[in-house]
């Protein structure tokens, strides 16, 4: 496996908690979306996200609009929510739009909402759950 790099938005902090699970497995440090990083001749970058009211953040967007072109080969993606839904479909088809395969399962976990929703999520299970999936993208980009 050539570069891997872990980048994610977040508004509180859960997605940066599943974020640096997902980094620690691979052994890189996952990068915040308003941190200045190169991502040119990324070989796979996992992309994470919150959701709010439905959507992802425009930050994100703006953010993954301005990736240069052809420069990454492949992207994963996974969010935090109150109910682990998969809101990413715009993220994707922006991926997609800049000639990035996106691996075709997301991982969703739990994020706590409003102190009540989802409290304590995410959890150690959740963790455990994003690092699975961490593996097995690599699993499958480095056959
Ligand atoms: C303004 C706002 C709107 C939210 N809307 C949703 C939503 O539509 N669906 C959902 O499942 N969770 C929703 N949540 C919960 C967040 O997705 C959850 O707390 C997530 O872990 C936030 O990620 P972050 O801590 O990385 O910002 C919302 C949270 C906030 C603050």
């Amino acid at each position: 496996m050539g570069t891997v790099r872990v980048i994610y938005q977040t508004r509180s902090g859960h997605t940066r908690t599943v974020a640096e699970a997902i980094a620690d497995e691979i052994g890189v440090k996952a990068i915040d979306i308003n941190e200045p990083a190169s991502l040119a001749d990324t070989d796979l970058l996992f992309v994470g996200m919150g959701i709010y009211a439905g959507k992802v953040d425009q930050n994100l967007m703006d953010y993954l609009d301005q990736l240069p072109q052809n420069k990454i080969r492949g992207a994963a993606v996974f969010s935090t929510s109150a109910t682990a839904s998969d809101h990413m479909e715009l993220v994707i088809n922006l991926l997609e739009h800049k000639g990035i395969t996106v691996y075709p399962e997301h991982c969703c976990v739990k994020g706590q909402f409003m102190g009540i929703v989802s409290h304590g999520h995410p959890n150690d299970s959740d963790l455990r759950k994003a690092r699975r999936f961490a593996r097995e993208v690599l699993d499958c980009f480095q056959d």
